[in-house]
């Protein structure tokens, strides 16, 4: 299923709507529906459980959409938070010059600047895609959406453009309330803005998004002193190296975590440990293996901050692209901020009695609107005679459905009983209209795992039947043991 295909499915089953689109499209911004925001919401409650919850070394943040100002001076994005634009001199309209090049020449454009892109797009005669005008020399335009902050003019600020620089911002609040040693992790989930200059491809590339990040603290000399990286060595990935990619060569290739670390496609031990437990944290919730690969990131495109980074890539029908990006954050980020607050931001370690700045060995962050896209591509399933979304029951919308076979002879009364029985436990949907056939059509279609029918045997036996989205078997169950034959299949 091709992007349109799939944000046409979107909108026609309540996962996700265009913005306000009675006024007509309002590109870059959407709006999850009824079914999309309960998958969306498991998504990121299964992510904080992972990731937060339930370990020790990591705590939660949620900080504020707009900071002072002076922290988008100090993390470099003011200076160099930038698109590379061209605009077509007859038409007007303004084009992501990077995007124009590699869609025109099939070519990666990956660390290219503004002057070899207004070069490529001379030398090989690019046109506007829309009118085939002639386009303009590239500039570089800063992604930063811009607000003002008090009465009148008020104060130039910024919605920001990710979640990670509140973390660095409140770092020092969060040592000294809390108790927290090296190795320790800070997470965020929450809104980030950025005012791209096209944005495309359905959820993709947002205007408004959410992200999902965590700043990963060692000591400086304990980068390569995991304590988990034993249990994840062993651990096949597909990886696309820098190495392959200067050779031009574009298929990934099978090997150990391990075997990454040494041939340098992971920094330090940490670095290939988290990027090792998210590849396999998106098998276990039930990505295909075979769409999913790390590439290292080439010298050339790393962010101002990085060291070093891979992402996580997903096949997407518009080809391979980063799903999660893994940055070795070094100190950059707490030193620039040590800088321009003339904070002391040093740790402070009670052995040594010695002060350092603390290194950020790993920045896993993922879009959570790319992520339940992803999850969208990945599971929806065109069968002979059904649409099904196989999505793991963890993250369906709805655990069951609730089907009175008719709406009446105590059927029905009946199926409200139960509905709210469980509905204790588990996420449910009532549906009394519609053949049994087409209920069961319209829950597959939405991922719901689980659809169980009242029917007149109900009435005489207290038993009910639960169908399995899957392989759409039917079982007939005591109405007594129906919580705990749930509880179980979704466990
Ligand atoms: N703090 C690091 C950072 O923000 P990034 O690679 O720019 O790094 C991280 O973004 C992740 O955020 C990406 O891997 C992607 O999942 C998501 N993301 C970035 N820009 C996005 C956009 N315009 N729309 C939707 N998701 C986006």
């Amino acid at each position: 299923m091709d992007i349109d295909e799939i944000a046409a499915y979107c909108k026609r089953r309540g996962l996700v709507y265009p913005t306000s689109e009675i006024y007509g499209n309002y590109s870059g911004f959407y709006d999850y529906g009824p079914v999309g925001v309960e998958v969306y919401n498991n998504i990121k409650q299964l992510w904080w459980k992972t990731f937060v919850q339930s370990r020790e070394d990591v705590v939660g943040i949620d900080g504020s959409i707009i900071t002072h100002p002076k922290v988008w001076v100090a993390s470099g994005h003011v200076e160099s938070f930038h698109d590379p634009l061209t605009e077509c001199r007859n038409c007007k309209l303004k084009w992501r010059a990077d995007h124009v090049v590699e869609d025109s020449l099939h070519k990666p454009t990956d660390g290219l600047t503004k002057e070899q892109l207004s070069e490529l797009i001379i030398k090989n005669k690019i046109k506007c895609p829309k009118c085939k005008g002639d386009l303009g020399e590239v500039k570089n335009f800063n992604q930063m959406f811009i607000t003002n902050v008090g009465p009148m003019e008020g104060e130039t600020a910024f919605l920001r453009p990710e979640t990670a620089q509140s973390i660095f911002a409140d770092y020092k609040s969060v040592m000294d309330s809390t108790r927290l040693k090296p190795p320790f992790g800070i997470a965020q989930i929450g809104k980030s803005f950025r005012n791209e200059i096209s944005p495309r491809n359905f959820l993709f590339r947002l205007r408004e998004f959410e992200q999902a990040e965590i700043e990963y603290f060692v000591k400086s000399n304990e980068k390569n002193k995991c304590v988990y990286f034993e249990d994840f060595k062993n651990l096949k990935v597909n990886v696309l190296s820098e190495e392959k990619q200067k050779q031009k060569v574009n298929d990934s290739e099978e090997m150990t975590v391990n075997m990454c670390l040494k041939r340098k496609v992971f920094n330090t031990e940490w670095h290939a440990y988290w990027t090792a437990i998210f590849y396999k944290w998106y098998l276990n919730i039930g990505i295909n293996p075979k769409n999913l690969r790390i590439r290292q990131h080439v010298s050339e495109e790393l962010s101002h901050y990085s060291a070093g980074t891979v992402d996580i890539e997903y096949n997407y029908p518009m080809g391979w692209k980063e799903l999660q990006g893994i940055a070795d954050r070094t100190t950059y980020d707490l030193k620039q901020h040590q800088e321009h607050s003339k904070q002391n931001l040093e740790y402070f370690d009670e052995e040594t009695k010695k002060k350092e700045l603390l290194y950020v060995a790993a920045e896993p962050s993922v879009g959570m609107d790319r992520l339940f896209l992803t999850l969208i591509f990945d599971c929806l399933v065109q069968e002979k005679e059904r649409m099904v979304l196989k999505i793991n029951p963890k993250l369906a919308a709805y655990k069951c459905a609730i089907f009175p076979l008719v709406n009446k002879e105590g059927l029905d009364t009946k199926a409200r009983e139960l509905f709210k029985a469980l509905s204790k436990d588990f996420t449910c949907f009532y549906d009394d209209s519609g053949s049994i056939g087409r209920r069961y059509r319209r829950q597959d279609e939405i991922g719901t795992p689980y659809c169980i029918t009242i029917d007149f045997d109900t009435i005489k036996d207290d038993t009910v039947t639960i169908r399995d989205r899957d392989s759409m078997k039917q079982d007939r169950v005591k109405i007594s043991n129906l919580k705990n034959t749930i509880m179980n299949k979704l466990t």
